[in-house]
């Protein structure tokens, strides 16, 4: 395949940073029969990735700017480029030896994405888009499913923790979707849900209280693989609401639909039960 100098860049970062990250991996697959556990080592593998990445790719372009989970924001003097970076997406499953987490890169520019690459070092499964170019995993062209019937799909969601975010809405949109779909997963690594809906894996997705990093690369891809992603409200403002609604056409279209109602009946439910 061949893919821009731009592409390159990031894929050559990720692939860096994944070696890294594979390393660490196989670390806390012993840290975990320690009695301290792998918590400290992992927030330091987290922090070495993301310098890694601001490394390789300040080496390629150095006047971008940078938005990284962990180091926040550096503005660059090119103040039309930005990378928009999330070192390790899927933490927790990476602390717990799971090997389902990701590097994703995206690259922003004059304010809309314009290259995105997710990878999970794991499995070495490299997603890549490029806007108007279609979207790849590992070479290979990808495309949305197909499917059109709700009772025939999966779809795909993350869990509010405890204490953040809206419980009683949380509960009242998995209890909508666990009626209309065939199943429901919770994965924990946001950017591969939606890498996994461009490669036609998952037919649906929904999350609230994202970051930019969680969801800049894989809006992307989801987009260059033919698919629908808004913002819960069904406008485009995913990375600033942090929130975000993907498919095909149809499984978009009935999932906004679905979670609408489902944040109707929790707003009954709670004048319901206010005194
Ligand atoms: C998290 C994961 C998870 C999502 C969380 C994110 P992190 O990112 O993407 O799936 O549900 O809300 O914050 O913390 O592992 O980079
Ligand atoms: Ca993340
Ligand atoms: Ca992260």
């Amino acid at each position: 395949m061949l893919y821009s100098a731009t592409l390159n860049v990031m894929i050559k970062a990720a692939r860096r940073a994944g070696r890294s990250l594979k390393r660490d991996l196989g670390e806390v697959e012993q840290l975990q029969v320690s009695l301290k556990g792998p918590r400290n080592f992992v927030t330091a593998a987290d922090h070495r990735t993301e310098a890694i990445l601001r490394e390789e790719l300040a080496k390629a372009r150095p006047d971008y700017g940078f938005l990284g989970e962990e180091g926040g924001a550096h503005p660059g003097t090119d103040t039309t480029h930005r990378w928009i970076v999330d070192p390790l997406d899927g933490t927790t499953n990476f602390l717990h030896g799971i090997p389902h987490f990701a590097i994703a890169i995206a690259l922003e520019r004059n304010g809309a994405i314009a290259a995105g690459v997710i990878y999970n070092p794991a499995n070495d499964e490299m997603f890549i888009a490029e806007r108007g170019k279609g979207a790849f995993l590992n070479d290979k062209r990808i495309r949305v499913a197909a499917r059109q019937r709700l009772a025939d799909a999966i779809v795909a969601c993350g869990l509010p923790h405890y204490g953040r975010g809206d419980l009683a809405l949380a509960r009242s949109e998995i209890a909508a979707a666990q009626r209309a779909f065939a199943g429901l997963r919770r994965y924990g690594a946001a950017t591969l849900d939606l890498a996994w809906i461009a490669a036609g894996r998952l037919d649906a997705y929904w999350e609230r209280d994202l970051s930019p990093w969680d969801l800049a690369a894989g809006s992307l891809l989801v987009r260059e693989a033919g698919g629908f992603i808004t913002d819960t409200d069904g406008g485009d403002a995913i990375l600033s609401k942090g929130n975000v609604v993907a498919g095909n056409e149809t499984m978009h279209r009935e999932l906004l639909r679905l979670l609408r109602e489902a944040e109707k009946a929790a707003g009954t439910e709670a004048t319901a039960a206010s005194p």
